[in-house]
């Protein structure tokens, strides 16, 4: 190969690797910011759910019940609303009022939009707040007398 070839072919590399470098280095200090103080909701889904719930709410049931497309039959009464943030994963995420909200918000309308309620108001961090302190003793027993109330069909 001609000597100039080679140098243009050289430098066309280089500016590729460049670019991708660049790039990286952007998208790594995007990422590590967006983690550090996220308010997505989606990062925070991972961060402090996923591992049990995995990523996509479908979970490990029966012990870890599923995030899709039951919750939103249950957060048509008044206590399947405050038991979504009781239960003890929500309850003790170490994310403030307004993000917990924001995260509950989210997977009720990614993962439940099918059987949300028309009518559904979207979960405030001020109830959320009221409603994670009074931590669930026994969220089994409770879940199963809120889904009998309801009178739902949920398969987990
Ligand atoms: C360590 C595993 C684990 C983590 C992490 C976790 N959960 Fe859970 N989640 C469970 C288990 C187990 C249950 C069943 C109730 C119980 O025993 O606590 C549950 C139940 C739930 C339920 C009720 C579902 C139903 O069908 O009754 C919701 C809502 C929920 N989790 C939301 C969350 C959210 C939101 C997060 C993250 C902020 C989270 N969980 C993190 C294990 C986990």
């Amino acid at each position: 190969m001609h000597t100039t070839v080679r140098w243009r072919l050289f430098w066309v590399k280089l500016k590729t690797f460049k670019m991708f470098l660049v790039r990286f280095v952007l998208l790594s200090f995007a990422f590590c910011g967006g983690l550090a103080a996220s308010s997505d909701p989606r990062v925070d889904y991972l961060l402090h759910c996923a591992g049990c719930h995995l990523p996509d709410g479908s979970s490990m049931p029966p012990e870890v019940p599923s995030l899709r497309n039951g919750l939103g039959e249950i957060v048509g009464i008044p206590e399947g609303r405050e038991y979504l943030a009781r239960v003890p994963g929500a309850s003790q995420a170490p994310i403030d009022d307004q993000k917990l909200a924001t995260l509950l918000n989210w997977i009720l309308s990614e993962f439940n939009a099918d059987t949300l309620p028309a009518e559904f108001e979207p979960l405030t961090a001020q109830e959320v707040g009221i409603a994670r302190v009074r931590l669930l003793p026994d969220p089994v027993k409770y879940r199963n007398r809120l889904w009998g109330s309801a009178s739902i069909q949920y398969e987990n």
